[in-house]
């Protein structure tokens, strides 16, 4: 048994040793935002925040994740109300399948977290373990660089 919050809410579950946070969140929390594509931690789609820290939680067992806060692409808005981050990637046009979007957004959140300005350059910097396959990236980085000097 293991006993989690995610975006606030308690969540207390049981599971084999061997589930990945990414299946937990999406099997058995019905967080469906937290994507699933390699599978070996080195796309980022699976991209989620625990205490605050980006992990992937394709490969972050959902044990570790134990008495921990998780926070996933769900949490960001409240209701209708969007995060600034994302209306910043809808208004620079930084989404195009989506795919990647939800751990694009949750590893922003840790950056801006962490420094609230960054420079395109420490973006990039950052966000070179998620990969995207649509937007070659220059929006994606113009998008959080904008988002950080509102
Ligand atoms: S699905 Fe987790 S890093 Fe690619
Ligand atoms: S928007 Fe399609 S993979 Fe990034």
């Amino acid at each position: 048994m293991i006993r989690f919050t995610v975006n606030g809410e308690v969540h207390e579950l049981d599971v084999e040793p061997r589930r990945t946070l990414a299946d937990a969140l999406r099997d058995e929390c019905g967080l469906t935002g937290t994507h699933l594509a390699c599978e070996h931690g080195v796309c980022g789609a699976c991209t989620v925040l625990v205490d605050g820290a980006p992990v992937s939680a394709c490969t972050y067992l959902a044990v570790e994740a134990d008495g921990r806060e998780v926070a996933t692409v769900e949490g960001l808005a409240d209701g209708d109300r969007l995060d600034p981050l994302q209306e910043a990637f809808i208004e620079h046009g930084a989404v195009q399948c989506g795919f990647c979007t939800s751990g694009m957004l949750m590893a922003a959140k840790a950056l801006l977290a962490e420094d609230p300005a960054p420079t395109a350059e420490r973006v990039a910097r950052y966000l070179r373990g998620n990969i995207c396959r649509c937007t070659g990236y220059r929006k994606v980085i113009e998008a959080i660089v904008a988002c950080g000097r509102t």
